[in-house]
């Protein structure tokens, strides 16, 4: 027993002092991690075994099969029909149906041209309404589109109206196209006749004529009254002495605001007493025209006409910014009117009119005027008479200041969207996709697409089923003569 004790005792190692065990560990860990194999460099290896191009240089191969590097690719010419390689490459190639009409750019995705007419287009099918939405962020190049679209559309033989002009932006296109830009509001000297005829509708007879440019002198005068009012309607027998009025004034040759005036106040002595209640009333209601606040623009004959013939007629209106919204909304009722009756009946024909931040026209419906029922109504009648009308929105939320979810006139601005069947959507901010979306039909794609959009690209929707992103290209020159910011660099 004791000489196995010994043994045992004998057979230790001596003892080790702790530095030195410390040490130990310590060679132990680095032996071990020298032996360790590198992850990477295993990860590298095992690829390069797999896929050896991952060893390409950057340039590529110098072999004479090189798809990737400077030999240069020289395929062998193949020529295949449109529909053909719209199979093979689709999202690619055209489908070969080349749009007609002018030049407005490139198509992002195929690079080639592409062109747009409304009036071709509807004529081969492909939309069923003439009506354009352009919808974008502010300074996403919206009123740059229209410009150069409209320009190009003038100088090919069409005929443009812009009734409202609010940033005196449009009298340069005018000028560039040799249109005739007129300018309303205070400070000018211009005035405008609400009761002018217009340029006489020669597919009428002259007694036809007359009969609707009484009709319309009494509607223009009713919302006129109602404008001012703001009320909705005119009481009955208030009704019957406007009637009474204008029937007197119609062997004139011109009748204005300041004639109805004076015909009232003639009819408030009369015998009817009703009669000359509602005459004194509505006297009083228009001599704010006459001798009040209004007075000016409107209380004599016209010194400015709308020109039915120049390709481009645009109405400079930024001079109204500062002024009461009782002047705003009657010196659209003013151009809306000229634009009718430039668009109505004989002098029909292909024009667009360019409706510059319409959700501020429609509003004026809340205030009083007319705005969205007379959209609604135009809207109605614009395939007939060839009208084009062309609507720039900052985005639909701005619909939404026209009432509740649900109201009449929300529904009817809506409508009035949904009628178009060419909606060119610029950049939209994130939080306006969800929404436009639901409005446009966009898939989650084409939200994507809008939302990362740059100046000058658009995602246009062409009837049900045609989509294209085009880039908007301009010349030099018309850059130079339709750009709003005037204090940026060259491009
Ligand atoms: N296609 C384009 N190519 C080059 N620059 C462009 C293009 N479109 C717009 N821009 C630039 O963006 C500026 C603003 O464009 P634009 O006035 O059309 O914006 P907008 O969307 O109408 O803005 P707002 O809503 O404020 O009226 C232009 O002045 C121009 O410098
Ligand atoms: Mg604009």
């Amino acid at each position: 027993m004791a000489d196995s004790q010994q043994l045992v005792l004998s057979s230790r190692a001596p003892l080790r002092s702790r530095r030195d065990r410390a040490e130990d560990r310590k060679e132990l860990h680095r032996v071990r991690k020298e032996l360790r194999p590198d992850k990477h460099r295993v990860e590298a290896e095992r690829e390069a075994r797999e896929f050896t191009f991952s060893k390409m240089p950057r340039g590529g191969w110098k072999l004479d099969q090189n798809l990737r590097g400077r030999t240069r690719v020289d395929p062998p010419a193949h020529r295949a029909s449109s529909k053909t390689l719209g199979a093979a490459y689709p999202f690619l190639t055209e489908s070969g149906e080349i749009l007609r009409g002018p030049y407005i750019g490139e198509n992002m995705l195929s690079r080639s041209p592409f062109c747009f007419d409304m009036w071709d287009a509807y004529d081969d099918g492909v939309i069923k309404s003439h009506s354009v939405a352009i919808l974008g962020v502010k300074g996403s190049g919206k009123s740059m589109l229209a410009k150069s679209w409209a320009s190009r559309l003038a100088l090919m033989g069409r005929h443009i109206a812009v009734p409202h002009d609010p940033n005196a932006e449009w009298s340069k296109v005018a000028a560039y196209v040799g249109g005739k830009t007129v300018a309303v509001g205070p400070g000018i000297d211009a005035k405008v006749n609400l009761l002018d005829p217009g340029t006489p509708d020669e597919s009428l007879t002259a007694q036809a004529w007359r009969a609707q440019v009484l009709a319309d002198r009494r509607a223009t005068l009713k919302a006129v009254v109602n404008l001012l009012r703001k009320t909705i309607d005119l009481a009955p027998e208030e009704h019957t002495a406007l009637d009474d009025a204008l029937a007197d004034l119609d062997t004139n040759a011109t009748v204005t605001v300041v004639d109805a005036f004076h015909k009232l106040r003639e009819h408030s002595k009369d015998p009817d007493e009703d009669i000359a209640h509602a005459s004194r009333r509505l006297a009083h209601t228009l001599r704010r025209l006459v001798a009040g606040d209004l007075a000016g623009p409107f209380d004599g004959p016209s010194t400015i006409r709308f020109d039915p013939t120049a390709p481009i007629m645009t109405v400079d209106t930024s001079r109204l910014k500062n002024a009461n919204p009782e002047m705003q909304a009657l010196s659209r009722l003013a151009t809306s009117a000229w634009v009718r009756n430039a668009t109505s009946g004989s002098n029909r024909g292909k024009r667009v009119v360019v409706h510059e931040e319409a959700a501020i026209a429609l509003m004026n419906e809340v205030h009083g005027g007319s705005g969205l029922k007379d959209r609604v109504a135009d809207e109605k009648t614009a395939r007939h008479a060839g009208t084009s009308n062309w609507y720039l929105l900052h985005r639909i939320a701005d619909l939404d200041a026209l009432g509740d979810e649900g109201s009449a006139m929300q529904t009817q601005a809506r409508g009035l969207l949904a009628d178009c069947e060419t909606r060119v959507s610029y950049q939209q901010h994130a939080g306006e996709i969800a929404r436009s979306s639901r409005m446009l039909g966009w898939n989650r794609t084409m939200g994507d697409v809008v939302r990362k959009l740059g100046k000058g690209q658009g995602l246009w929707q062409i009837g049900p089923d045609r989509l294209a992103m085009v880039r908007n290209k301009l010349t030099d020159l018309e850059y130079d003569t339709f750009r709003t910011d005037a204090q940026g660099g060259p491009r």
